[in-house]
């Protein structure tokens, strides 16, 4: 399961100097071809809402092989999403399109990184690519 957070649905006009020009559409068509090729099924979910996120990770559980996160904003605050990854027991990737270390000091700090099997940042719409296909390859 794809679940991306607050604004990325935006992408294409908002900062594309920082998130780039692909589409959220986009990088979600991309995946489910790459689904495809890879014989896996996908599951697409965007929010802004921090408590329907959590609700989409709680339904997580027992139902998909893995997680493909992109928590945004909350990525940043949220003990409740944290809380959510680890009740899940599903693995769990971490995605960022922009490198988080190299920007603001307040997005250095990963409120889920630690119960994340790893993350991803700064490799664009990329980033969600290799995240699959490592996901398909380990699970
Ligand atoms: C982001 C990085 C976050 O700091 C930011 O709040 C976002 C997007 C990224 O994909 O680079 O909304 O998660």
């Amino acid at each position: 399961m794809v679940i991306n957070g607050p604004n990325l649905n935006l992408l294409g006009t908002r900062k594309p100097e920082i998130y780039g020009q692909t589409t959220l559409a986009e990088i979600e068509q991309r995946l489910t071809a790459l689904a495809k090729e890879l014989s896996v099924e996908l599951v697409c979910y965007q929010s802004n809402h921090e408590g329907e996120l959590v609700t989409a990770i709680q339904k997580a559980r027992g139902v998909y092989d893995y997680i493909l996160l992109n928590a945004a904003a909350y990525t940043h605050t949220s003990v409740a999403l944290r809380d959510a990854i680890e009740a899940a027991e599903v693995p769990t990737i971490e995605i960022h399109l922009s490198n988080i270390h190299a920007r603001e000091t307040f997005r250095h700090h990963s409120m889920i990184a630690p119960v994340c099997v790893g993350q991803i940042a700064g490799l664009g719409a990329k980033g969600y690519e290799l995240a699959l296909r490592y996901a398909v390859e380990t699970v």
